[in-house]
């Protein structure tokens, strides 16, 4: 949550700030600053309450700003209302040391009264001003920003990518990080800092990741990095692939339909990254047979549409494989104190690779020392360092904050690791394993085919869109993809949603039916789905609107208007494709009514803090 960005090298920076925050706004958007250096060493700021775009106005697109190192912000409030006042960046009285901070200092109440009780006064009610003073703080005692800033490193409690500019240091910025994500980009004449990649992409694709308690020091066209004790270290540069282009919109309304879009390649990419010639390849993942082979069991954990797919997973990889599954919210996991034998496989499932609670599962799971694979889209991400086994998911970047194609590529994922499962435990026969193989193969062409059949469903969603509650039920798979086309409805139309496995309803939910409620029956599951007619009538009966999305060849029961239909494939597989109809009734729905599809209220991309 929030995003900051820095430059320094030979060009204005104010406009270059300004760019990259456009990219990061998912990650916060309620306000937003940039701070430039001048060649005086006296530093102007700028910052706005509400969207980027009324400080870009307020700056006339960073002109009014001169000077060639900056560092900027767009917030997503923790402390303090979201104003001017509390907006980033932060600085001292003199305005000779500015931060931009993402993530939380958990003590800085404490921190706040011990500077108070040194004279210190505070204008906002933000943990970062309590940042910024105290990186003051001891600057004015050690006279030396790294000391400040090593000092500020171990004084606080809590997660930060802290980027702060000294004035008696023009040109130079000064980075840390613990726990939020920061990457450094370069070229030959200049240094960025953003909080992800897409921000730097248009610049350059080679970056450093830092570790936490790593510092950054950057001058023009010079990044150098020292650890905790302010001695120098090496990092690797790191490449990046993905294009420039797959982080714009591309003539889309939305980031979001442009990567509903996307989904046929992103599987295409995701399979064929580790399907070659009819053989699943995890020796890039130096995920071993034997490992597969040894293992007793698998714990899923990950947030929202990443436990969704976790989900799916669950119900794939058992039957497949015959091995137990567990899959558990991240949030939950980390807390809990799980039996096991010591000899389950823990699978992390994270778009972005930093969300603060399925690092936090990943490290307990670590730490009872079990062997970790993530899945995983952002290259070099927190998750991706850090788990034993990394399967990269080939979406590309993912700007709107309701994941579409990021999900898929998960579910691709999950259905390779299931088949190798089954191949090297010997649980399906081999003609089946190259069926399921070819299916795979399959399901691009077949997303496609409903992406170019859509009018019906947008028809759908803008005469739905007055609805009060909608419900998604479905048995098995079909169960696993309703809770995500039911989150996907709620957190872009702000509908309220619930996703029902069917056969619960009767046991309590069924009593908030009412004359027109809208109940969406899934409905891909050969053996299930006649029990699914079954609950969805008795909804009917109840006055319910009927909709649903089903398999071609499905018999639905004659109330039932609104049908939706997907190609057939393996039934394993189904979820794949009945989530297209989902991610489009819920984003027509939320266009018909003029909601911020990309940036829905309340919401961040990456969820860095708890
Ligand atoms: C889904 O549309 C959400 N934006 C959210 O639930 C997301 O999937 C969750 O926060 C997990 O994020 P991650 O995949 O980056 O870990």
């Amino acid at each position: 949550m929030c995003g900051i960005v820095g430059y320094i090298g030979k060009k204005q920076a104010a406009p270059i700030l300004l760019e990259g925050l456009t990219k990061l706004e998912y990650r916060g958007y309620d306000s937003a600053g940039v701070a430039v250096l001048g060649e005086n060493g006296k530093v102007q700021m700028a910052k706005a309450q509400g969207k980027l775009e009324v400080l870009k106005n307020k700056i006339d697109g960073g002109k009014a700003l001169k000077g060639t190192c900056g560092i900027g912000h767009t917030r997503w409030a923790t402390h303090g209302v979201p104003n001017e006042t509390n907006a980033h960046p932060h600085c001292n009285d003199g305005m000779t040391i500015v931060a931009v901070h993402n993530g939380i200092i958990e003590n800085y109440a404490e921190l706040k009264a011990k500077l108070i009780r040194r004279g210190y006064t505070f204008y906002s009610e933000t943990d970062t001003e309590v940042a910024t003073k105290l990186v003051d703080y001891y600057y004015n005692k050690y006279n030396d920003p790294m000391l400040a800033i090593s000092n500020f490193a171990l004084r606080v409690r809590g997660s930060y990518a802290l980027a702060v500019l000294f004035s008696d240091y023009p040109a130079q910025i000064y980075a840390i990080r613990k726990d939020s994500p920061m990457v450094i980009g370069v070229t030959d004449n200049e240094c960025f800092i953003a909080s992800d990649v897409p921000a730097l992409l248009k610049y350059t694709k080679s970056v450093y990741y830092i570790e936490n308690y790593q510092i950054a020091h950057l001058k023009e066209g010079c990044a150098a990095f020292y650890n905790i004790d302010r001695e120098k270290i090496e990092l690797p540069l790191t490449e990046i692939t993905w294009d420039a282009k797959a982080a714009e919109k591309d003539g889309y309304e939305h980031y979001m339909l442009k990567e509903i879009h996307e989904q046929p390649a992103v599987v295409r990419n995701t399979v064929n990254y580790l399907l070659h010639d009819g053989y699943i390849d995890f020796s890039e993942l130096k995920l071993s047979d034997n490992v597969l082979e040894e293992i007793s069991g698998i714990t899923i954990a990950g947030c929202g549409s990443a436990y969704h797919a976790g989900v799916v997973m669950q119900y794939v990889i058992e039957d497949l494989a015959r091995i137990p599954v567990r899959v558990e919210l991240a949030s939950e996991y980390r807390y809990r104190n799980p039996v096991t034998s010591g000899k389950e496989l823990v699978i992390l499932i994270s778009q972005s690779g930093e969300t603060a609670d399925t690092i936090a599962a990943l490290r307990e799971a670590k730490d009872r020392g079990l062997k970790t694979l993530a899945i995983v889209n952002v290259l070099g991400s927190t998750i991706a360092r850090e788990a034993d086994f990394v399967l990269y998911t080939k979406a590309g970047p993912e700007i709107s904050v309701a994941t579409t194609k990021a999900y898929s590529a998960q579910l691709v994922a999950g259905y390779l690791i299931a088949i190798k499962l089954a191949e090297v435990r010997k649980t399906v026969t081999a003609q089946y394993a190259e069926k399921l193989k070819t299916e795979l193969g399959l399901l691009p062409e077949k997303i496609q085919k409903i992406l170019c059949d859509q009018i019906a469903i947008q028809q759908f969603g803008a005469e739905t869109m007055n609805k009060k509650d909608v419900f998604f039920i479905g048995r098995g798979i079909d169960y696993a993809v309703s809770i995500e086309g039911s989150l996907k409805l709620k957190e872009i139309s702000y509908i309220h949603s619930e996703a029902y496995a069917a056969g619960e309803l009767k046991h309590g939910t069924i009593s908030l039916i009412e004359d027109g409620t809208l109940v969406f029956g899934v409905l891909t599951q050969d053996k299930l789905i006649e029990k699914t007619v079954s609950n969805l009538v008795e909804t009917s009966s109840r006055k319910a609107q009927l909709a649903a999305i089903a398999s071609e060849g499905v018999k639905l029961p004659e109330d039932c208007k609104n049908v939706f239909t997907i190609p057939c494939t393996d039934v394993h597989f189904t979820a794949s494709l009945a989530v297209i109809p989902l991610q489009l009734y819920a984003y027509y729905l939320c266009v018909a009514k003029g909601n911020n599809v990309d940036k829905p209220r309340n919401l961040a991309k990456s969820v860095t803090v708890e």
